[in-house]
C-alpha cells in the first residue's frame, strides 16, 4: 500500500528538464510520467486520489471524469497560455484554480507567425526542396516567385497580446493592417495603423489572413468552407494559434481548388497530424509541429510560471496566473 507523506504530491504529468524544476523539486513528492506518454499517462491514474496538485501541458484532457478521480487536487497547473484542453468550469465548481503562462510566449509566438507568413509568401519550402533535390538548374528569372508584403494587406483574427505583438512586427514590413476582434486595440491603431473591419470584410481583403483566437465554441471552425471562399484565391493563410480554429477538410480543399493560394500552420487538428494527412502531400501548405513558443528562453520562463501556480495553489495563495479567476469568487 501507498504511504501518502507529508509533503504534497505534485504529478507531473510529462518529464521536463531537471532545472525547469528546481522551483518546487524540494518541497513537494514529485510523480513524473514517461517520456513516451502522448498524453496524460494512464499508469499515473492510480496516483490521481492522492494529488495534491498537476503540472500539465496542452495534450494532457482535464475534465470532469478525470477531476473525480482527484478528489484532493488543490492546483492544476498549465504550462502554456491556452487552457482549451482543461474544462475550467469543472475546475472552478470543486474549487481547484487553474494556472497557465501568459505573456513570457508572446513574442517567440509573433515571430514564429512572421517567420510562417515570410515563408508562405515567398514559397521557402518549395524551393528549399527544388535546390535539394536537383531542380536548381540555373538562376530563373520567372521561378519561385512569390508575394511581396509591402503594400499588402494583412488581416489579424484576433488582436489580443498575440496578435498585437504580430501587427507590431508586419509594420515594419509596410503591410495595411485589418483586424477583427470583439474589443477595439486603440493603442495598436494608432501605433501600426490596423483598422478594425468584422471578420468577413477582413477575409475579403486580405493578402495575408493570421490567426491568433483561442479556441472556444465559438471559434471552432471559424475558418471553414464558407469563410475559405470569401478568401482571395492569392491569399496564405496562416495559423499560430489552435488547430480546430480552422476545418482542416475545407483547408485541404481549398488548397487543392484554389480558392486561396497557400498555408502555413504551426497547428493542426488533430496534433500531431498523422504523417500520411494529405495535407503533407501539399506543395502549398507548410506545417510545423505546434513550435511556437519553442525557444530555450521561452520554455523555461513557462516553466518557472507553472512552477510559481504550483507552489502558490499548493501554500492556499492565490495564484499568479490563474485563468479561472473566478475560483476566487
Ligand atoms: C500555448 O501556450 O498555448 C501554446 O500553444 C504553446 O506554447
Amino acid at each position: 500500500m501507498d504511504m501518502k507523506n507529508d509533503k504534497p504530491l505534485v504529478i507531473i504529468a510529462h518529464p521536463l528538464p531537471e532545472e525547469w524544476l528546481e522551483g518546487i523539486r524540494t518541497m513537494c513528492e514529485l510523480v513524473i510520467g514517461p517520456e513516451e506518454a502522448t498524453s496524460f499517462p494512464k499508469r499515473l491514474y492510480e496516483r490521481l486520489d492522492q494529488a495534491d496538485g498537476l503540472l500539465t501541458l496542452l495534450i494532457d484532457r482535464i475534465d470532469e471524469a478525470f477531476l473525480a478521480r482527484a478528489p484532493h487536487l488543490r492546483v492544476v497547473s498549465n504550462m502554456a497560455v491556452g487552457v482549451d484542453n482543461i474544462d475550467l468550469q469543472a475546475c472552478t465548481r470543486r474549487g481547484i484554480p487553474v494556472g497557465n503562462t501568459p505573456g513570457v510566449l508572446t513574442d517567440a509566438t509573433a515571430d514564429l507567425t512572421m517567420a510562417l507568413l515570410l515563408a508562405a509568401a515567398r514559397r521557402l519550402p518549395e524551393a528549399a526542396a527544388d535546390a535539394r533535390e536537383g531542380r536548381w538548374h540555373k538562376w530563373e528569372p520567372a521561378g519561385w516567385l512569390g508575394a511581396d508584403l509591402q503594400g499588402a494587406t494583412l488581416g489579424i483574427v484576433g488582436m489580443g497580446k498575440i496578435g498585437g505583438a504580430v501587427a507590431r512586427r508586419a509594420a515594419g514590413f509596410g503591410v495595411r493592417i485589418l483586424y477583427a476582434d470583439p474589443g477595439e486595440r486603440l493603442d495598436l491603431e494608432a501605433e501600426t495603423h490596423a483598422a478594425r473591419v468584422n471578420l468577413d470584410e477582413l477575409l475579403h481583403n486580405a493578402d495575408f489572413v493570421t490567426l491568433h483566437v483561442p479556441l472556444e465554441p465559438a471559434t471552432r471552425h471559424l475558418i471553414d468552407r464558407q469563410a475559405l471562399r470569401q478568401m482571395k484565391p492569392s491569399a496564405v493563410l496562416v495559423n499560430a494559434s489552435r488547430g480546430p480554429v480552422v476545418d482542416m477538410q475545407a483547408l485541404h480543399q481549398a488548397l487543392t481548388e484554389g480558392w486561396i493560394a497557400s498555408a502555413a500552420l504551426d497547428v493542426t487538428d488533430p496534433e500531431p497530424l498523422p504523417p500520411d494527412h494529405p495535407l503533407y502531400g501539399l506543395p502549398n501548405c507548410l506545417i510545423l509541429p505546434h513550435i511556437g513558443s519553442a525557444t530555450q528562453g521561452t520554455r523555461r520562463l513557462m516553466a518557472e510560471m507553472a512552477c510559481q501556480n504550483l507552489q502558490a495553489g499548493l501554500g492556499g495563495q492565490r495564484l499568479p496566473y490563474c485563468a479561472n479567476p473566478s475560483v476566487y469568487g
